[in-house]
């Protein structure tokens, strides 16, 4: 039974009562009695349900009984009233000798009233579902999910949605949440009584809410097409900036109202996404005393958060940067590209204005919810040339954007996505993370200063929570990126992943061995117009270098042993890239920084099993470069395709490469976050 209303009786009076079902009425007997009762009976229309508490000894309440201290009538009705007045309940005093002394007399009116949403996270809006004020993860959990309606339906438009209040396209109905209005009862409330919707201050930041300009008189087909089963002529901004409450409604009869919940904020330090919304029934009081809510029904909805997509999904479309020297690098990436049928997006020198670096621009996720779902660029606070990219020619319909802006002046190099990854799905002493876990790079935890992510950004990330980020350090970079040193690669088998990590020990026992083998006068970079080729004992016998890369290493393996940690990973799961490193003095730190010695090829492009490997121009055996030879054996076991690319001029030489000069998007994971368990 719902909530319970205790309700005053008047000897002498009729008093009208508007009676919600599913509630309860209470009325204390002894109270409203005249002084001298002794007994009591009660006699109610059919429709009426009434009991004793504490429970009579007369079999019928018609009965003449024993009236005593603090007893309760309490009143149900199962139905609503077909019109005004028409149920009647009465309740009969008599004295010591069973003579009348009064009769207390109400008039009921029963309404139905239930705000409905999606709580059983079907696309449909059920009828008033028990958990529809609350919300719990997992596949056996339930509570109404929203969007932020970060998208824009038009496309000349070139900011979301959630920017206006107003909506002005049908086609923007499905980025919001259906929330339905039932209600069942006379023709009209009695008189005074009225219908208010209601939100919280603090919710009004982050939601609004649209109604239909006109009911959905009930049917028999219900909610499912809910969107198209009646005209939309106007929406009506109902709730949300500064209106807070507002009277909405009543139709009488059996029917239906369709309303639309926009989400305008995404989760983050402050909001943990819950949002309620209330209706409320008003009884009038009288003039100049403020209406009292006899009856106040309340729905749940949880913000979806943005979700990030590991290189183990399926590509949809590759974006690349035309520039003056690419030319021969975009043709190759074209075939690869092409081979495994997805989209490739070159943008023109117009767009790029001589900006290379797409990955460090922004980062592709997505949203969902269990009636609609879209890509969502998280664009970077880095802002090169590139910075106006993902709003001018990503943000459209059905391509969401969303953005933070720091608080320092100027953001440093980590705050560029190319130190921001996502791992893809692991299990972590026994704790499961389906969607994986982003990663980004950070000052060594010890460290008083140094480059960090900006704490906007920071704050994002970890308020969307399904993908709880892990930060390792990556300021011993010169770049600072976490892919100048990882990157995962899908494998058939273990964890069906692998990590790859570029290590400087690999690397040097590689060269050990060509020396040993007698190919100790085999040069790197033979080939290269822009560096003087080096044979292999002349780097094996440069100190300086070994102690670098020894460092080096040292940074590799701390992040490591964090990512082992945290992603439960064991060394079976990690390859190690031969990849070596030199220090160079940043100006900006006056500190020593690690830069890759030769093309970075951990830092590739994975589009399926095909891999985008920069090409690292390393020393040759019997006219085959040995570096290739040795990524070739680690990798293609696990049925990959490595192609090497030379990104020597156009990214290498420029602190970059193939992954840092690329960005893709990708297919979101089948897996519904929702279902997850935290
Ligand atoms: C219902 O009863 C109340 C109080 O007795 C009265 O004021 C009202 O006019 C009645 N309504 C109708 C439609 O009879
Ligand atoms: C950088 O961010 C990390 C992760 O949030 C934090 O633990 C660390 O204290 C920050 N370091 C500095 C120097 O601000």
């Amino acid at each position: 039974m719902g909530l319970r209303r205790t309700l005053r009786a008047d000897v002498g009076n009729v008093i009208s009562v508007v009676y919600v079902v599913g509630t309860e009425l209470s009325v204390n007997l002894n109270r409203s009695a005249p002084p001298s009762s002794k007994f009591f009976s009660v006699k109610c229309s059919s429709t009426v349900q009434c009991s004793i508490q504490p429970p009579s000894q007369e079999t019928s309440l018609l009965l003449p009984q024993t009236l005593q201290r603090n007893q309760l009538l309490l009143v149900t009705m199962s139905q609503a009233s077909q019109s005004e007045n028409e149920s009647k309940l009465s309740v009969r005093y008599y004295g010591e000798k069973k003579e009348v002394l009064g009769n207390a007399i109400l008039h009921l009116t029963a309404v139905e009233i239930s705000l409905d949403v999606d709580a059983d996270r079907d696309g449909k809006v059920e009828r008033n579902n028990p958990n529809k004020n609350s919300w719990k993860w997992g596949k056996d959990g339930y509570g109404a999910i929203l969007l932020v309606n970060c998208d824009t339906e038009q496309s000349y438009w070139k900011k979301p949605d959630l920017e206006k209040d107003s909506i002005t396209k049908v086609s923007d109905l499905k980025d919001m949440s259906p929330m339905v209005l039932r209600t069942r009862g006379p023709a009209k409330l009695p008189e005074g009584y009225k219908l208010t919707m209601h939100i919280s201050k603090s919710d009004a930041e982050s939601i609004r809410v649209f109604r239909s300009g006109t009911s959905g008189k009930s049917t028999n087909t219900i909610s499912g097409s809910f969107l198209y089963s009646f005209f939309v002529q106007s929406h009506p901004l109902v709730l949300g900036g500064n209106v807070l409450s507002e009277e909405v409604p009543y139709v009488g009869g059996d029917s239906e109202w369709n309303y639309y919940v926009e989400g305008i904020r995404f989760l983050d330090r402050d909001f943990d996404g819950s949002v309620r919304i209330h209706l409320s029934l008003l009884e009038p009081v009288t003039r100049g005393i403020p209406d009292t809510p006899i009856f106040t029904d309340t729905v749940l909805f949880r913000v979806a958060p943005w979700i990030m997509t590991p290189n183990t999904l399926k590509p949809v479309e590759v974006f690349v940067c035309r520039v003056p020297d690419n030319n021969k690098l975009l043709q190759q990436l074209e075939v690869i590209v092409a081979r495994g049928g997805y989209k490739l997006n070159i943008c023109s020198q117009f767009e790029t204005r001589g900006d290379r670096w797409i990955q460090d621009e922004m980062e592709f996720g997505y949203i969902d919810s269990p009636h609609h779902g879209f890509p969502v660029v998280l664009d970077s606070p880095r802002d090169g040339k590139l910075a106006d990219f993902p709003l001018e020619e990503l943000l459209g319909p059905d391509f969401g954007y969303v953005t933070r802006t720091p608080t320092e002046k100027k953001s440093n190099s980590l705050d560029s996505f190319g130190n921001l990854e996502v791992s893809p799905p692991v299990t972590v002493n026994g704790k499961n993370y389906p969607f994986g876990r982003i990663i980004i790079g950070v000052a060594f935890p010890t460290a008083e200063t140094g480059r960090n992510m900006t704490q906007v950004v920071q704050d994002f990330l970890w308020a969307q929570k399904v993908q709880d980020p892990v930060a390792l350090f990556s300021d011993w970079l010169y770049v600072g990126h976490v892919d100048e040193f990882m990157s995962f690669v899908p494998a058939p088998d273990r964890k069906g992943f692998r990590l790859l990590l570029a290590s400087p020990d690999a690397a040097y026992k590689l060269f050990k061995g060509l020396q040993n083998d007698g190919h100790g006068g085999a040069r790197i970079f033979e080939d290269v117009k822009d560096a003087e080729p080096e044979s292999v004992d002349e780097i094996l016998g440069d100190e300086d270098l070994q102690l670098a890369n020894n460092y080096v290493q040292n940074c590799i393996d701390w992040n490591r042993d964090v990512l082992k940690r945290e992603l439960g990973l064991e060394n079976a799961d990690i390859i190690d890239l031969p990849i070596l490193f030199k220090l160079v003095m940043s100006k900006k730190s006056r500190k020593k920084k690690a830069l890759a010695y030769y093309p970075d090829m951990v830092n590739m492009i994975v589009l399926g099993k095909d891999l985008a490997i920069p090409k690292p121009f390393g020393p040759k055996v019997n006219g085959v470069c040995a570096l290739e030879t040795e990524v070739r054996s680690l990798l293609e076991g696990l049925g990959l395709t490595c192609t090497f690319i030379d990104d020597f001029t156009t990214y290498h030489k420029k602190f970059g490469e193939l992954h840092c000069g690329s960005n893709v998007r990708r297919e979101p994971f089948k897996e519904k976050w929702w279902n997850m368990e935290m």
